[in-house]
């Protein structure tokens, strides 16, 4: 098998109340593969136009991201950091991928039928074809690896399944060109860890959501402490104390939620966290959480305001990333095109 470079690539959309779930199962995890990996980390605003077409805060929420990026610690200097517009190869790659991935395989994406709901009629052709783009952007680098929370699960298979029919199907050209055996890696999805799913601070049976439209639901990065402080107390629990090992949390989702919040917060196992909490009422674990929320994320919140006001800071940053990615990206859309059989000249 080809030897592909290791590289890091992963998107967020820009479609505001950035949340507690995005920083656990995605940014958190994302600063901290910067120290051992080559990174690129892309504030997906094309995605965004599936979710609203007119979107007048789409500019303010892209920079939202971007400052949320930012404030948890991602070095522009080190990582590139960029909005995926800004580099024509997305929108190429897509389209090759429009034709590469099967209607079969998109009408399974169960993110596209829960978007979609009952009027299927009515969702627009990029909600269906939103798994292509994706593929596209983690392609278009060549990227090894993708961290994501698990609901991103689904899209990570298909992109792979993308991978290996373009690879199979283009396999002469492929090798003609110079490229070996595969022209795509295999991508690996990096999920994991207590908050892979941060669920519903209401309903622990669903996923904290940005569009959830309780604002109880989530903490957004840009709470402050009080806010926060009143999110969690409010949180729904039961009646039980907290066990003392993880076992007992099976048919507890919002002890399970609400353990794997505090374990992912202060960089622990829910094993560790019980050996404290195990026998705790969850008025004591709550009273907790809050310090350790407050802690961890009202830095974050305060320098993400900081940074926000100060757009053309966030403009120079998105600029010069998106020049780094666009060079990257020219590269395989060369390869791509002279596979695919396009003449160039
Ligand atoms: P999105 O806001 O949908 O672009 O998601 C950005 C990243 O956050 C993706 O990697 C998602 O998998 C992750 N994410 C979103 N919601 C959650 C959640 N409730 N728990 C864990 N990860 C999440
Ligand atoms: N679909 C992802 C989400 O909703 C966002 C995304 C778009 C992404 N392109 C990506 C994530 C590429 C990882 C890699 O969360």
């Amino acid at each position: 098998m080809t030897d592909f470079k290791e590289r890091v690539f992963s998107g967020v959309q820009p479609t505001g109340n950035l949340h507690l779930g995005n920083y656990l199962g995605a940014i958190k995890r994302f600063v901290e593969l910067q120290e051992s990996r080559d990174c690129i980390y892309c504030v997906v605003d094309m995605h965004a136009l599936t979710a609203q077409l007119y979107q007048p805060d789409l500019p303010a929420q892209t920079r939202e991201v971007t400052a949320a990026f930012l404030a948890c610690g991602i070095d522009p200097a080190r990582n590139i950091v960029f909005n995926q517009s800004q580099v024509s190869g997305h929108a190429e790659l897509a389209w090759i991928f429009n034709c590469v991935a099967r209607m079969g395989w998109l009408g399974r994406m169960t993110q596209f039928k829960e978007k979609a709901g009952k009027d299927r009629e009515n969702a627009s052709v990029g909600l269906f074809a939103y798994p292509n783009l994706m593929a596209a952007d983690i392609l278009l680098y060549r990227a090894t690896h993708v961290p994501v929370g698990e609901d991103q699960k689904q899209h990570l298979e298909l992109t792979r399944d993308i991978a290996q029919k373009f690879n199979v199907d283009f396999a002469e050209a492929i090798a003609g060109h110079g490229h070996g055996e595969a022209y795509f890696p295999l991508t690996e999805p990096l999920i994991g860890g207590p908050a892979a799913r941060v669920m519903s601070l209401r309903d622990g049976s669903k996923k904290m959501s940005k569009s959830d439209p309780s604002d109880y639901s989530r903490i957004n990065l840009t709470d402050d402490a009080d806010t926060i402080a009143q999110k969690v107390r409010k949180a729904k629990t039961d009646a039980e104390p907290l066990p003392s090992e993880a076992a007992g949390l099976a048919k507890r989702p919002e002890a399970e939620n609400l353990v794997g919040i505090y374990a992912a917060l202060s960089n622990r196992e829910p094993a560790e966290v019980l050996g404290e909490f195990g026998g705790s009422q969850f008025s004591a674990f709550k009273g907790a959480l809050v310090d350790l929320a407050v802690d961890r994320l009202g830095p974050i919140g305060a320098e993400m305001k900081r940074l926000q006001a100060d757009p053309a800071h966030i403009d120079r940053v998105l600029a010069e990333g998106s020049e780094r990615a666009a060079a990257i990206a020219a590269e395989t859309i060369v390869a791509v095109k002279d596979i695919v059989g396009f003449v160039r000249h």
